[in-house]
């Protein structure tokens, strides 16, 4: 925590609803009266924004390009964005943050927790989230919400094991800290997972004001 600023991530697989999310909480933090900006991962300013195209829209990358290239684009975010927001007491929430990694490269990509781990410490160091809103989801839902968007990504376009991979790593990494998370079961209704968030975030107000 850097002043009273506080950090929220959002993090899910395809179509579990964060963004949708991100909408409960703006007007939640807009209650709260706390000035806050939104950004995403990867991504969220203009040379990370560059690696996100090479990131979704690459024929082929090894798993190894891929988490550089996220980390990467994730440092970018961090100096130019998180950290001066944070410094200068704005909250950020971002959709998506460094649980992303430990989900598609170490899970997803088999990649492992260590060596995100590695890099997570390398990076990210303090700038850890303090609240992370986990929409889970089981894989099939939330990509068959997705699957009339029109074109996929090439992550979109794995097979479900990888997604079910992503999956158990996105659960065991908040279990290895659940205080710092809010894990909202994604896959009822709009109105029900509206709920969950205003009813964890009231939960959690006395502690992150
Ligand atoms: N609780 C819900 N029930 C049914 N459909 C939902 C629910 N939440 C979101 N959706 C729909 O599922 C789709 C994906 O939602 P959203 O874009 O919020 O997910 P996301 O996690 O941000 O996806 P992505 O991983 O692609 O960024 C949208 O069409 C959205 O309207
Ligand atoms: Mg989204």
């Amino acid at each position: 925590m850097i002043n009273n600023a506080r950090f929220i991530t959002l993090e899910g697989s395809e179509g579990a609803g964060k963004t949708t999310a991100l909408k409960t909480i703006k007007k939640i933090l807009n209650i709260w009266g706390v000035d806050y900006i939104c950004t995403r991962e990867p991504g969220g300013e203009p040379n990370a924004e560059k690696i996100r195209e090479i990131l979704l829209h690459s024929e082929h990358l090894h798993a190894k390009t891929e988490l550089l290239l996220m980390f990467a684009a994730r440092n970018e975010h961090i100096e130019n964005v998180i950290k001066p927001a944070l410094n200068k007491g704005v909250w950020v929430v971002s959709d998506r943050f460094v649980d992303a990694s430990y989900a598609y490269q170490g899970g997803g990509r088999e990649l492992g927790y260590e060596v995100v781990k590695w890099m997570d410490d390398f990076i990210v160091g303090e700038v850890q989230a303090d609240l992370t809103v986990l929409m889970d989801i089981e894989p099939e839902i939330g990509l068959q919400r997705i699957k009339s968007r029109g074109q996929a990504d090439r992550i979109e376009l794995e097979g479900i094991d990888f997604f079910h991979r992503l999956t158990k790593s996105y659960r065991d990494k908040a279990k290895l800290e659940p205080s710092k998370y809010a894990i909202i079961d994604a896959s009822k209704s709009f109105k029900a997972v509206k709920l969950a968030i205003v009813s964890a975030f009231e939960s959690k107000k006395q502690e992150l004001m």
